[in-house]
C-alpha cells in the first residue's frame, strides 16, 4: 500500500510539472492561462512559488504525456487526473483550466483545483481532484506548506476561502495564510492549524455566504480552544479582489487595522441583521454568550464575558447567569 501511495504522489508531481510547462512554454498556455493570471494582477514570482499551471483544452493531453513518459494509467485514474468513460475512452479531468496544485504540508502534490476561464454560468468555476488514497480534502489546508514557517514565526494564521486569496495575500507580503478551499471549515483543518499556532484570523469573503461561514467557523475555532479574530471585507470583496483593488500596501494596513475579536464581529453582524427589532436585539446577547460558552478555558471565557458586558452595556452577572444556563444545558 505504501508503494501504491508513492506512485500516486509521483503521478501527481508529474502532472503538476506538466501543467507548469504548459503555462509558461506553450502558445496556448501563455496566450490563455498566463495572460489570465496577468490580467488578474498576479506577479510572476507568486505564480512560480505556488506552481500554478495550465491544462490544455484537448481531450487527453496530460494522460497521453504521462503514459508516454512511462506512468501507469492505473495510478492516473486513482488520483482522478484521468477518467475512463463508459465506452472505455480515457480523458483528462482538467481541460482548458488554470491549475492550482494542492500540496500537503510536507510539500508533496496531492491534488489540484482547476479554474475555468469561461464566464459561462453553466460551467463549474472550479473542478477539484476527488478524494484519493493521498488526498483527503477535509484534512488539507491550501497553502500550508508555503505558510507554515511564517505561521510559526508570527504566531498567527490567516484563514481565507480560496486559492486566489492565498496567492494575493502572499503577494501583499503576508505569508502566514491558508485556505479551507471549497469545503466548509472542518475540525481536522483547525487541529492542523493548532500544530503551528493558537491564533487564527478569519479572512472570508464579504458576501452573505462568507459571513455565514465566518460565524460558523469562529464557533468551531473557539471550541477547539484556539483564539479567533475576524477581518471582514467591504462590498462583497474577497481578500483577493480587495488586495488588487486597493494595492498591497493599503491591503496590509487594512488587515492590521480591521482585525476584530469575535465578540465585536458578531455584535456588528447581528446588530445589522436585527435592525431596530428589540426582541431580535435581545437574542443577540444570547447568541454571543453561546459563542463564549464554547471556550473550554473558563478564565478566558470570563474575560470575554467582561468585554461583552462593557460593549453591549449589559450587567456582567446577567451574562454570567446566561452562560451558566447554556453550560448546564450542554452537560
Ligand atoms: N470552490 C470550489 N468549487 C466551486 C466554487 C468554489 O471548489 N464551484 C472553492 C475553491 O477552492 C475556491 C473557494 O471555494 O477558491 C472559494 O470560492 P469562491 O469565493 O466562489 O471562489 P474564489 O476563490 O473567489 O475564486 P475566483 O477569485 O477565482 O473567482
Ligand atoms: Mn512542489
Ligand atoms: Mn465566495
Ligand atoms: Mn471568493
Ligand atoms: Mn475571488
Amino acid at each position: 500500500a505504501q508503494n501504491a501511495k508513492e506512485s500516486l504522489y509521483i503521478v501527481s508531481q508529474f502532472a503538476a510539472s506538466f501543467f507548469v510547462k504548459q503555462l509558461w512554454e506553450t502558445d496556448e498556455g501563455k496566450g490563455i492561462g498566463l495572460s489570465y493570471f496577468k490580467e488578474r494582477g498576479f506577479r510572476e514570482d507568486i505564480l512560480k512559488k505556488f506552481e500554478v499551471g495550465y491544462s490544455p483544452d484537448v481531450w487527453d493531453a496530460m494522460t497521453q504525456n504521462a503514459i508516454n513518459s512511462g506512468h501507469k494509467l492505473e495510478f492516473l485514474e486513482q488520483t482522478g487526473l484521468s477518467i475512463k468513460n463508459d465506452n472505455g475512452k480515457i480523458y483528462d479531468r482538467f481541460r482548458g483550466r488554470v491549475m492550482f496544485p494542492i500540496h500537503n504540508f510536507t510539500g508533496r502534490v496531492i491534488g489540484f483545483g482547476g479554474r475555468t476561464l469561461k464566464t459561462d454560468k453553466n460551467v463549474p468555476k472550479y473542478v477539484n481532484s476527488p478524494e484519493s488514497e493521498i488526498y483527503h480534502k477535509s484534512n488539507v489546508l491550501y497553502g500550508l506548506f508555503h505558510a507554515k514557517k511564517a505561521i510559526r514565526d508570527l504566531d498567527n494564521c490567516y484563514l481565507a476561502e480560496g486559492y486566489a486569496d492565498v496567492l494575493s495575500v502572499h503577494q501583499a507580503g503576508i505569508e502566514n495564510v491558508v485556505a479551507s478551499s471549497g469545503t466548509s471549515l472542518t475540525v481536522e483543518q483547525i487541529k492542523l492549524i493548532g500544530r503551528f499556532t493558537q491564533n487564527v484570523t478569519i479572512l472570508f469573503d464579504g458576501d452573505a455566504a462568507g459571513i455565514k461561514a465566518s460565524l460558523r467557523g469562529l464557533d468551531m475555532i473557539l471550541e477547539e480552544g484556539l483564539n479567533v479574530k475576524i477581518v471582514s471585507f467591504p462590498d462583497g470583496h474577497d481578500p483577493d479582489s480587495y488586495m488588487h483593488h486597493v494595492g498591497a500596501g493599503a491591503f496590509k494596513t487594512y488587515i492590521e487595522e480591521n482585525r476584530k475579536d469575535f465578540i465585536l464581529y458578531k455584535a456588528n453582524v447581528l446588530l445589522k441583521e436585527a435592525g431596530t427589532d428589540p426582541i431580535k436585539r435581545a437574542g443577540i446577547i444570547r447568541d454571543i454568550v453561546e459563542s463564549i460558552a464554547k471556550i473550554p478555558d473558563q478564565i478566558k471565557a470570563s474575560v470575554f464575558i467582561r468585554e461583552c458586558s462593557s460593549l453591549l452595556e449589559i450587567e456582567e452577572r446577567v451574562l454570567l447567569s446566561e452562560l451558566n444556563k447554556i453550560r448546564s444545558a450542554k452537560s
